[in-house]
């Protein structure tokens, strides 16, 4: 008898821990690799930050930096007239660029909505623009043929019942002052309001692609997952657009079906992120110059060599690039932006068939100095990305066997597989090489690339 009910104990406790542990739904790893396989094939996304914070032009983060109070910040919401916003002019240039995908801030940190809500009177309709200027976004893309995301942030610094934490433009020194602060505000409403939200863009706008929720904090005076309701958040998500991909800023890592993909910000990875070891899907952001929003004074921006080994070196490690452009409070992309989608978008128009549908290259290929690997699994070819031109001998160490033909990938022509040239010394081929002979002078491209036909 008493063993029984040992068991019977035992084994309750089995039934709850099982049920006990939040999991947003279940999928097999071939149905996720399936459901992300288009962004998988990708790469390549814009994303877009854009509301009033483009007014100021001095960071997305302005109305925290200095410290703006809601009252003061409204100017900004009084006068933001976007008389030249054309999405559709944003959408050709994200397609000439090459990208094939573009997520938007719906909603950024300082509250303010680009898309019209239900819940808030602080949206794009209520300002000198006068619409709802995501509907017009969303119809522009994909007419281009240019899947779509928002970028949703769950910080808040304009509901009245978001609490104050560590990163709000309110947030004080003592502990007393915050929990005066404090007093009255009740993240209960402001979670409603926030899910609320996330279930409007996710009804209102068709089939969206991309969910980008922004973003946890955890420990001393921060927020994670408990405070967003991340679980029963996703789990809506999930249910409203069921082949939505989602990034994992909700704080819900170790929930099974919380998260799609990883998010290293403006940084290079060193290797394929793993977790719990294994390889996952990644995604890079990453911006032109030092800001997310228009910030008119910011010059530190990237050069197109800079910008395109971003992407290339993201493909070698088995991941994206979304690249980040900030428009003006005008409405259109500021020229530097634009100049350097425009050599991206050269260099992409005669090479991107190194990026869509390539991943790391196997590791039995050693990678030749001063380049980079991508690979393309479905027509076995290989990529060599130089990123210093060699002088005429390309040694492959260990290709011998490999390759059935070479050429450049831009124009198509023949590289030949020869013997090195070179006098009095040269370089011997080890067994297992081969030598690839380049011209002397440097193809007119920025960073030129071998295509291997491999056998
Ligand atoms: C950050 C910043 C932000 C930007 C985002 C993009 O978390 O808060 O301003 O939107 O990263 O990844």
């Amino acid at each position: 008898m008493k063993r029984l009910t040992i068991l019977f104990i035992i084994s309750l406790i089995l039934v709850s821990t099982t049920f006990s542990q939040e999991r947003i739904w279940n999928e097999t790893p071939e149905q996720k690799e399936e459901r992300l396989s288009w962004w998988t094939h990708d790469r390549f996304g814009m994303f877009i930050h854009w509301g009033i914070y483009a007014m100021p032009a001095r960071h997305e983060w302005v109305m925290l930096y200095e410290r703006i109070s809601v009252e003061d910040y409204k100017k900004y919401f009084d006068l933001f007239d976007p008389d030249l916003y054309d999405p559709a002019e944003w959408a050709r240039m994200a397609r000439e660029t090459g990208m094939k995908y573009a997520v938007i801030t719906v909603k950024h940190h300082d509250g303010f909505c680009l898309f019209d809500s239900k819940y808030t009177d602080y949206k794009a309709t209520n300002t000198p623009a006068g619409r709802d200027l995501i509907r017009e976004w969303v119809d522009a893309f994909r007419a281009e043929g240019i899947r779509v995301g928002f970028y949703y942030s769950m910080i808040d610094w304009h509901h009245p019942h978001y609490t104050i934490d560590r990163i709000h433009p309110l947030n004080p020194a003592s502990d007393d002052e915050l929990r005066r602060l404090n007093q009255g505000r009740d993240m209960a409403i402001y979670r409603e309001y926030m899910h609320n939200q996330v279930r409007e863009i996710l009804t209102n706008y068709g089939q969206i692609d991309i969910l980008w929720l922004d973003y946890s904090f955890p420990g001393e005076r921060g927020k994670s997952a408990q405070d967003w309701g991340s679980v029963e958040l996703v789990k809506m998500v999930r249910e409203l657009q069921p082949g939505i991909i989602i990034n994992d800023r909700a704080d819900l890592k170790d929930v099974p079906g919380g998260w799609d993909f990883v998010t290293p910000e403006q940084f290079k990875v060193p290797e394929w992120p793993t977790e719990n070891g294994e390889r996952v899907p990644w995604e890079t952001c990453q911006t032109f110059s030092g800001s997310w929003g228009y910030y008119r004074d910011e010059l530190t921006w990237k050069d197109s060599r800079q910008l395109l080994g971003l992407l290339i070196e993201s493909v070698s490690k088995g991941g994206n690039l979304l690249l980040n452009v900030g428009p003006t409070a005008r409405g259109f992309i500021d020229h530097r932006a634009e100049e350097a989608m425009n050599k991206m978008g050269e260099w992409m128009k005669y090479n991107s068939r190194s990026i869509y549908g390539c991943t790391q290259a196997p590791d039995e290929f050693i990678v030749p100095e001063n380049s980079l690997l991508t690979y393309n699994p479905h027509t076995n070819r290989l990529y060599i990305h130089l990123l210093e031109y060699p002088l005429q001998n390309f040694h492959l160490e260990g290709y011998k066997d490999k390759v059935r033909y070479a050429q450049f990938l831009h124009d198509g022509s023949e590289i030949q597989i020869t013997q090195p040239a070179g006098h009095w010394i040269r370089q011997e081929l080890g067994e297992n090489d081969i030598n690839l002979r380049l011209p002397v002078v440097k193809p007119n491209v920025e960073i030129p690339v071998i295509e291997l036909f491999l056998r």
